[in-house]
Formats: C-alpha cells, structure tokens, sequence
C-alpha cells in the first residue's frame, strides 16, 4: 500500500475527474485508490445503503493507509485521510455523474444486459473525450461495448480484489480501442499506483484465463479420488511456491463465482475441454457449499 501510495503521488494523468459505478467491493476499492491518488471521484450505486457502506470501508481502509505511510507524523495522516475523503462524491444516478467525468470505470452486476442498458444511457450523455471501461471478470469487452457509438474510446480496467492491495491493473484493448484511449488508460493505471499489464479481449484475460482452469484441473483432480484437498493444497503450496493451494483459493474466491465463470465461457467455447462443467463444483454450489463466506466449501470455516 505504501509503495502504492508514493507512486501515486509522483505521476501525472490526463484523467482527473472519474467515476464510478457500482459501490460494491470493486466499486469502492477503485474509488478509494483513485482519490488517494488526487482524482476526484463520484461513486454510483443504486443504493443509498451501498454508498455509505462503502464511504464507511473507504474511510476505515484510508485511516490503515494513514498509519503506515505518515507513522511518525499523525497531523499528515489525518490530513491525506481528510483531504482523500474530501474528493469522494456520492450519486445515485449515473447519467448526471457521468457528464462531469473524464473516465467512467463500470463495475456493476456481472450481467450484459445491465452493462448494455447503463452503457446506451451514458453513451447519450457524457461529453465527447470521456472514455468508458468497464471492470469485468468474464465478460467479453467488445460485446460490452457494441451498444455504444464512443467504441475508440472504450476499453477493459479489470482490477483485483482487494483494490487498494492487489498492484496489478489489466488494460484490456478491445477490437477498436484507440490507441490514445490504450495511452490514457495505461497512464491512468500507473496514476492510481498500479503495474499494468496489456492484453486482448480473450475470455479471461490473462490472470482468470490461467487461474480458473488451474482451480478446475485441481478440483477434478480431487474429484477422481486421486488425491485429498489438503494434499492438493500442500503440494502447490511446497512443492510450486504457491501462497494458497488451488482449493483455499477457490473457497476464498467462492464456488458460485467459479461456476458462474466457468458456465459461461463453456456457453460460449463449449468445445474447450478446460471449460467444462465439473459435477461436484455444480453439487457444492447447489448445497449452499460456497466457500469461506458460506461457512463451508472444500473446507469448514468459522461463519463470521
Ligand atoms: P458487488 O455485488 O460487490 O457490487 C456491485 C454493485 O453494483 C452493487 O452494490 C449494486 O447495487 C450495484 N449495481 C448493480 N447494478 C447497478 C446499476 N445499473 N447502476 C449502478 N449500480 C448498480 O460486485 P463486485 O464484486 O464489486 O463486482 C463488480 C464487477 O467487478 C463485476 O463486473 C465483476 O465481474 C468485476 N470484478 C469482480 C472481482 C471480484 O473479485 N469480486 C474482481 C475483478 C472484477
């Protein structure tokens, strides 16, 4: 976070007004780095109740920030957490918060008929130069932006949860992204103190395309009986320097979101033999075994 925050202050963007919508877990990570980088933000949701969630976990997360960077100088902390808070709005209605914006980051429900109906309506009224992304997980960037006439100035800003910890920023060119859009967005990236990486509109992109199938070879593998959950996990873990083993992760992730990734790439390749459908991924989901945030996945939890 540290590392994060000093870059952030040393680099200059093009972008100064963004918003945001949706104020969920990515929503109000993405606003919280954005503004304690200098920007000012506006966050959308739909819900009053999302918005002050989020200013409440965005004041918290920036007062952890505080602590570390200015230890030794409390008044500087109080001050940057101040002055960061300072730069958030909150809005309930997109189309008004997207006329002031010079980049819109969507971070909605994963669903393309809600991106689409957000997207058409933005598109009508945002200026001219403001460039839209969008922060999906699995869906595909071109489809998204096929409802918009601004397609040179659309791309993918697919982040990593949690925000304001993970330093990864994928830039996603979709088929007619400009290349100026690509420069501003990548500068941007870097503004907001994260490395980014570039990559096409392929299902995935880069970090989901390799980490799905992996949890999914593991659970396939647990489930022909060849090995046990812990002994998957410790030999990625000991054996390839992993942090968390495939089956941690995939209850940390949650087993819905697994299945609902992988159902819809198999929908749309269902010749890939990595995309299939697992039977005992689909019993766990439908038992309610979602993971860490049900009490129970490939492993029992203490319920929070
Ligand atoms: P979330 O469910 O925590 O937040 C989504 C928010 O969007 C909700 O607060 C909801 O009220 C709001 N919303 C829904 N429709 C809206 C609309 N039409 N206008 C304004 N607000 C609306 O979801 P989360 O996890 O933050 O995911 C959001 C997006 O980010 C999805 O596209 C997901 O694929 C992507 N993503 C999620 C990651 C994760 O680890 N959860 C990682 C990277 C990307």
């Amino acid at each position: 976070i540290a590392r994060n925050f000093s870059n952030s202050s040393a680099m200059q963007s093009a972008i100064k007004n963004i918003t945001v919508i949706g104020g969920g877990l990515m929503g109000s990570g993405i606003a919280q780095v954005s503004a304690q980088a200098g920007q000012n933000v506006t966050l959308v949701d739909l819900s009053p109740e999302v918005l002050a969630k989020s200013q409440k976990s965005i004041g918290a997360n920036l007062g952890r920030v505080a602590k570390k960077v200015y230890k030794d100088k409390p008044q500087e902390g109080e001050k940057f957490v101040a002055e960061s808070m300072a730069r958030i709005k909150t809005s309930t209605d997109p189309a008004a918060a997207a006329k002031s914006a010079d980049l819109v980051v969507e971070a909605i429900v994963e669903n393309m008929g809600v991106k689409h109906k957000l997207f058409q309506q933005l598109d009508a009224v945002a200026p001219e130069h403001t460039i839209f992304a969008s922060n999906t997980s699995s869906l595909s960037i071109n489809e998204i932006c096929s409802v918009v006439k601004r397609k040179d100035r659309f791309g993918g800003l697919h982040f990593f949860n949690p925000v304001p910890v993970m330093r990864l920023l994928e830039v996603v060119r979709g088929a007619e992204t400009s290349d100026a859009t690509y420069k501003t967005m990548m500068e941007w990236g870097k503004a907001v103190g994260k490395t980014c990486i570039t990559c096409k509109d392929t299902p995935g992109f880069v970090v989901n395309r390799l980490l799905v199938p992996y949890i999914c070879e593991a659970i396939r593998l647990y489930e022909r009986g060849d090995a046990s959950a812990r002994d998957i996990d410790t030999a990625m873990k000991l054996g390839a320097g992993y942090p968390m083993g495939p089956l941690e992760l995939a209850d940390y992730v949650g087993l819905d979101t697994n299945k609902f990734i992988l159902d819809g790439w198999h929908n749309k390749y269902p010749d890939q033999p990595l995309f299939k459908p697992i039977p005992l991924l689909n019993k766990l989901v439908s038992e309610g075994k979602l993971g860490v945030k049900a009490g129970e996945g490939f492993y029992k939890y203490e319920k929070k």
